[in-house]
């Protein structure tokens, strides 16, 4: 229905446009040029459906370099990794904050933050990132571990009740990522209170975010359904007054909360909207990669076995123990100890992640990619990096659909050598963007997906059930982060509480 209303949408504006505008033709210098038949929509719906063999493709017939029209924008592809760095380097005429600022203003309904009416705000937003890194990871990793244990305790020990002890129960593994990953990101970032219909958020976001990818193509709301309705809901639930009462937020979020308030020019609902936006960039693709992160840890019993003796290993059979009686902490130190556990993430992240980095070029100019290459662009263009060609290459990564546990260690210690063309790749893996526009919440969201797994290792067994179908990716959201699953996953689980007392028992 949506792709329905998508379809008819840019159908429209394309005749709109084809009558305005004639069509741009390839000068000397430029990248091939690929414009398909259809006049402004060129080859949106093809790439829509499937964006990697679409672009690999096209590699092969005109190069690793070339230029499509996309839904009215003119995109360059950048399909070789060894030439990312020119892009990643030239950030003044490649700039990247127009895009994203624009693309989330529409899409969560606040002004955009440099159209200047806020000025300033801006570089305080970057700067507020700061307190979610290096010494502020301190605190929040440890907020973090209590949030995580009492969602866990509270899950594991209350489904035990409803049947016999120790018996195996299924649960379905995407639901109950959402569940443990949204509660303990919400309770981390942005605090408790005991009238907080959390269940409710998550309903109303998840609808949402069902549409996220549409308003990200640019259609308008209006023609969404209720997207409106559910988003100014959503909004509703961060007005200023009503978080005021809520107890303990992290220092990010108060240090936005402060920010806002310093400008007269922001509304109450425009304040929101901004926490609202926040919300979504910090469980929007962490609960994804949550999913994919355990999936392949119980599909793979050897990656398993490891990853849990170096997790017992690292916190130590006390602690271990103690799970369900009290908390116990796990230090940042601790998670970078954890080399297989790391590498079984990033690996997750390799095989799941499909977010498009993009650049606004700013002025005409020709931007030199290595010795041989140079091309010439035009204001307004757009430049993209695709990564998950890169994270998909059979030169770079063997077997490269291969869930791979120990793919990023090497004599017990990270591995970051991997080779295209005899060369030496640098931008081997980038789930979460590059340059310096790199995600913010990077070394947050890596600590909470291991701390993630390390709680959930903990207390409980878990294994797929026998005839299980694999999970498969849901493409529809190329290009925008971490694909969640397309089919549902049951696995069965048991906690290590009644086996550990039985054992004590024995003793
Ligand atoms: C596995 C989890 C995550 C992934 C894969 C991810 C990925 C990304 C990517 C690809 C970008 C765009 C960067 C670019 O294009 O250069 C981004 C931006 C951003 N992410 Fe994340 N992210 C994750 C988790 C988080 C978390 C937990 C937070 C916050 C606590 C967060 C906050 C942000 C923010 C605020 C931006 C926008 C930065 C800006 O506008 O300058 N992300 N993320
Ligand atoms: C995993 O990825 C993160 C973020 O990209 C990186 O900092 C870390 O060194 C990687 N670790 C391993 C073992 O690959």
């Amino acid at each position: 229905m949506l792709e329905y209303l998508l379809t008819i949408f840019l159908g429209f504006i394309s005749v709109l446009l084809f009558c305005v505008f004639c069509r741009r033709r390839r000068k000397d210098g430029e990248p091939p040029l690929i414009k398909g038949w259809i006049p402004f929509l060129g080859k949106a719906l093809e790439f829509r459906k499937n964006s990697l063999q679409f672009l690999t493709q096209l590699q092969q017939e005109h190069g690793d370099i070339f230029t499509v029209l996309i839904a009215g924008r003119y995109i360059t592809f950048i399909m070789n990794p060894l030439l990312y760095s020119s892009v990643i380097k030239h950030g003044k005429q490649l700039d990247f904050h127009t895009f994203s600022d624009s693309a989330a203003s529409r899409t969560f309904g606040f002004p955009a933050v440099r159209s200047g009416h806020f000025p300033g705000m801006s570089d305080s937003l970057q700067r507020s990132y700061t307190l979610l890194q290096g010494p502020a990871l301190d605190p929040l990793a440890f907020s973090v571990m209590g949030n995580l244990q009492q969602v866990l305790r509270h899950r594991f020990l209350s489904s035990e009740e409803s049947g016999p002890d120790g018996d195996w129960k299924e649960v379905e593994l995407y639901e109950f990522c959402k569940c443990v990953m949204f509660q303990t990101t919400f309770n981390t970032l942005y605090g408790h209170s005991s009238h907080l219909r959390l269940d409710q958020l998550r309903e109303d976001f998840e609808k949402f975010d069902a549409i996220f990818p549409l308003l990200m193509a640019r259609v308008p709301i209006g023609l969404l359904g209720k997207t409106k309705e559910i988003r100014e809901k959503l909004t509703r639930f961060f007005y200023p007054h009503k978080m005021a009462e809520w107890i303990a937020p992290c220092e990010f979020i108060q240090n936005r909360m402060a920010l806002f308030q310093q400008y007269d020019t922001l509304q109450d609902k425009d304040k929101a909207a901004h926490h609202f936006a926040m919300l979504w960039a910090s469980v929007g693709n962490t609960i994804p990669a949550a999913f994919w992160c355990l999936y392949h840890l119980i599909t793979c019993p050897e990656a398993l076995a490891a990853v849990r003796a170096e997790i017992v290993n690292v916190v130590g059979e006390k602690s271990v123990q103690l799970i369900f009686k009290e908390d116990i902490t796990i230090t940042r130190q601790q998670l970078e100890q954890m080399v297989y556990l790391e590498s079984s993430v990033n690996e997750s992240l390799r095989l799941s992640s499909v977010s498009m980095n993009i650049r606004v070029v700013q002025e005409d100019f020709c931007l030199r990619l290595d010795a041989q290459n140079s091309i010439s662009l035009r204001k307004d263009d757009i430049i993209a990096l695709y990564p998950q060609s890169t994270h998909l290459d059979p030169e770079i990564y063997e077997q490269p659909q291969r869930f791979q546990f120990d793919r990023f260690v090497e004599d017990g210690k990270e591995k970051t050598d991997f080779y295209k063309c005899g060369q030496k790749v640098r931008y081997y893996r980038m789930p979460f963007g590059s340059g310096a526009t790199q995600c913010p919440g990077r070394f947050f969201a890596m600590n909470e997906l291991k701390q993630f797994v390390c709680v959930t290792l903990l207390m409980c067994e878990m294994q797929l059930l026998d005839n299980e179908q694999e999970a498969m990716l849901d493409n529809s959201r190329a290009g925008l982060g971490i694909m969640p699953p397309a089919n549902q996953i049951t696995f069965g689980f048991r906690t290590r509480k009644l086996q550990d007392s039985t054992a004590e028992r024995e003793e």
